[in-house]
């Protein structure tokens, strides 16, 4: 079940469409936010090429915290305003980084990381829920495209959950 080959080239467009279909099915009737961003990362992780790491942090309250997440062990804790997932949260607008080397203040969870889009998640109220960050061991790797893909994406995650366990998380 939910079978999806790897995305290799080609029509981007066409394959986020696939991939934001391939991701509302294994949320289909499943509210539980860990479930869903567990299946939803594994999902990410394997359909789209050169990737070292795609996940979440969510939002305690006070800073972001990892949850599920496909790579390798990642940093546990990310205040707001900190980092490329801490920007994104406070600044409530999507980071894409060319090269994380460049990018101020950036955390080195994971040395192989080149680039990384990290996508703000808030919920109906616009309270902060946390953020979704994939990275590349390629500088460049995302661009518009994976932009406006990622946040189609991350938008059908926050829609498959309820609302309700977000706030009482925050
Ligand atoms: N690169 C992120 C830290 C999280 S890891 O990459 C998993 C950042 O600077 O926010």
């Amino acid at each position: 079940m939910f079978e999806l080959g790897t995305i290799e080239t080609g029509d981007k467009v066409a394959a986020y469409r696939d991939l934001l279909a391939q991701a509302r099915a294994v949320m289909a009737g499943e509210r539980d936010r860990i479930a869903n961003a567990a299946n939803f990362s594994a999902l990410v992780f394997h359909a789209l090429p050169d990737l070292n790491w795609a996940g979440f942090y969510f939002y305690d309250g006070v800073e972001l915290v990892v949850g599920p997440f496909q790579g390798k062990a990642a940093c546990v804790r990310i205040a707001l305003g900190k980092g490329v997932c801490g920007t994104a949260a406070a600044t409530a607008t999507t980071q894409l980084v060319r090269d994380v080397h460049e990018f101020p203040g950036h955390i080195a969870c994971d040395v192989a990381s080149a680039s990384e889009i990290v996508v703000p998640m808030f919920d109906a109220h616009g309270h902060l829920i946390g953020v979704f960050d994939v990275d590349s061991p390629s500088v460049a790797r995302f661009d518009e495209d994976d932009r406006r893909g990622m946040e189609a994406l991350v938008e059908a995650y926050v829609a498959a959950n309820d609302v309700a366990r977000f706030e009482v998380a925050a």
